[in-house]
């Protein structure tokens, strides 16, 4: 990769938070180390938290020390450092925001950026309207235009939550877009900035041997699984109003379905892979309400251990009330009414304190139509055939088969071919995804981010399952009772429910056996 030729400006909103500290600024400093940042990068961190520039300086060095892939370099640090500067003041305040613009602009013309601003939204959602209206009335956005101007470009990078429902989803697009031109909107999912997440789309169209088999045809049927060991910690404030369908499904997994699901672009280009990306979202079977009470499963954990750890029930965790009937799980399945995916539905299932964290997709092909060794095969039910792609960790791909055992008998055993990200492209972890982000808004590709119709569509579908909850939960409060989700011990796989979600379909979860893949 080049180094970003012109020179640009950025603003963190949210600088002193732990989002910037954990992950932005140790992105950042990481691509300065490989001298991917433009000559003079500037970053202005803005947040309420009062702190001088220097201070700021010692808070972005102790995220990369904590957080980064590797220590400091000082030659490095020396440079990067010498480009952070901090401005305090409050997201609702025409005033803070004037003392930034002016800030800005003497950075315009000392540091060169010339009016290449990108602003980072890295705050709680309830600001993102009041930032986005007052970056634009103290003149720092170049106000809908979509193209490079005398101004410089100015782009808006927004974090998630992007809405809590598709009301909350598409009021908050209705207002960005007053200010601002679709294409100056960088809605971030950070699953699409992991390697193993983009290499889906390598892996299914830059191969001749793998698209002619995915479709109805040879695959059975595919799980997305995104498992999470830890459980909420103290986080708990935030996501008990949130639950895993919208803290993991509406973006993380909408996005690896439909990467996994989409019909192949016409090229690579930020346009014709987000249109076949709306294009499978909306040919997602809506769901009527009733049917949401047999295609999604929610559920939420009890004590147990997990990797090692005592985990509490859920409703004793910290800033959750006991009543608390939030979802830490939820297994849906999915149907796809296209004439590539017809009858093979896609299981999704995400959840906190699991058996372990990992991610990975499998796709289920069919059993042979004639079973010839019948009598020897162990488990009848078990498919021969199985492509795995594991997003994390120990990131690779197996593709499962049967073999005969060496032997005068005929006895089969199932083996399988596999590939390490760390055999063949070397030891070193994979870039952290917000460094790509980044990189890619400042550059302005917008491929790796969320289109307008894209967010709303993922709602759209997500909203018909909470609604269902909604009633149900009206429904039980007339009769003056609780709903009661269904539990599953902390370190385990999910709830029996779960597994009846499948086993209905006369099928099972597969569930990661060690979380090596090669082992
Ligand atoms: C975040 C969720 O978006 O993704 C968290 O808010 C979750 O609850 C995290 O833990 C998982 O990300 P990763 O990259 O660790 O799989």
């Amino acid at each position: 990769m080049k180094r970003i030729e012109e020179p640009v400006l950025l603003v963190v909103f949210g600088a002193s938070g732990d989002l910037s500290k954990r992950k932005l600024i140790p992105a950042l400093y990481h691509l300065a180390y490989q001298n991917l940042l433009p000559h003079n990068f500037t970053l202005i961190g803005f947040a309420r938290t009062k702190y001088s520039d220097e201070e700021f300086r010692a808070l972005a060095r102790e995220g990369i020390e904590e957080y980064g892939p590797q220590g400091i370099d000082e030659h490095v640090w020396h440079a990067f450092s010498q480009g952070l500067y901090y401005q305090s003041g409050n997201y609702d305040d025409e005033k803070s925001f004037q003392a930034l613009a002016a800030r800005v602009k003497q950075f315009d013309t000392e540091r060169g950026t010339a009016g290449n601003h990108l602003y980072y939204l890295a705050t709680p959602p309830e600001v993102f309207a009041s930032i986005s209206t007052l970056i634009a009335q103290v003149g720092l956005c170049g106000m809908g235009e979509t193209t490079k101007s005398e101004n410089g470009t100015h782009r808006l990078v927004i974090e998630k939550p992007f809405g809590h429902d598709l009301e909350s989803a598409r009021k908050l697009n209705e207002h960005l877009l007053n200010i601002y031109a679709e294409d100056q909107i960088y809605r971030i999912d950070h699953y699409l900035g992991k390697e193993t997440v983009q290499n889906i789309l390598v892996f299914r169209f830059g191969n001749g041997i793998f698209e002619p088999i995915w479709n109805r045809n040879y695959i059975d049927h595919v799980q997305i699984t995104v498992a999470e060991s830890l459980g909420i910690g103290d986080r708990g404030g935030y996501y008990n109003q949130s639950g895993a369908l919208r803290d993991m499904v509406q973006n993380h997994m909408m996005q690896l379905f439909a990467l996994t699901a989409m019909e192949p672009p016409v090229s690579f280009d930020a346009e014709p892979v987000r249109d076949q990306k709306v294009n499978v979202l909306r040919s997602m079977r809506p769901l009527e309400s009733d049917a949401a009470a047999s295609s999604v499963v929610r559920a939420q954990y009890g004590s147990g251990v997990s990797d090692g750890r005592e985990i509490p029930d859920y409703t004793q965790e910290k800033n959750v009330p006991t009543t608390s009937v939030t979802d830490t799980y939820v297994a849906w399945r999915v149907e796809v009414d296209n004439w590539r995916w017809k009858g093979v539905p896609f299981y999704l299932r995400t959840g906190k304190a699991m058996a372990a964290k990992v991610s990975e997709i499998n796709i289920v092909f069919k059993k042979p139509p004639m079973l010839l060794f019948k009598n020897v095969v162990k488990d009848e039910r078990a498919p021969s055939n199985v492509l795995t792609l594991r997003i994390q960790p120990d990131e690779g791909i197996r593709l499962s088969f049967d073999a005969k055992r060496p032997g005068p008998a005929v006895n089969i055993g199932r083996v399988a071919m596999e590939f390490m990200y760390s055999d063949h492209f070397g030891k070193q972890p994979a870039a952290d995804a917000y460094e790509r982000l980044l990189l890619d808004a400042l550059v302005g590709d917008s491929t790796l981010f969320i289109r307008r119709d894209e967010t709303e569509l993922a709602w759209e579908r997500v909203t018909q399952i909470t609604e269902a909850w909604r009633l149900e939960e009206a429904a039980a409060k007339k009769k003056s009772k609780q709903i009661k989700l269904p539990k599953y011990a902390a370190g385990t796989w999910g709830p029996n429910e779960a597994d009846e979600l499948l086993a209905r379909d006369g099928r099972y979860w597969r569930n990661p056996q060690s979380v090596s893949l090669a082992r």
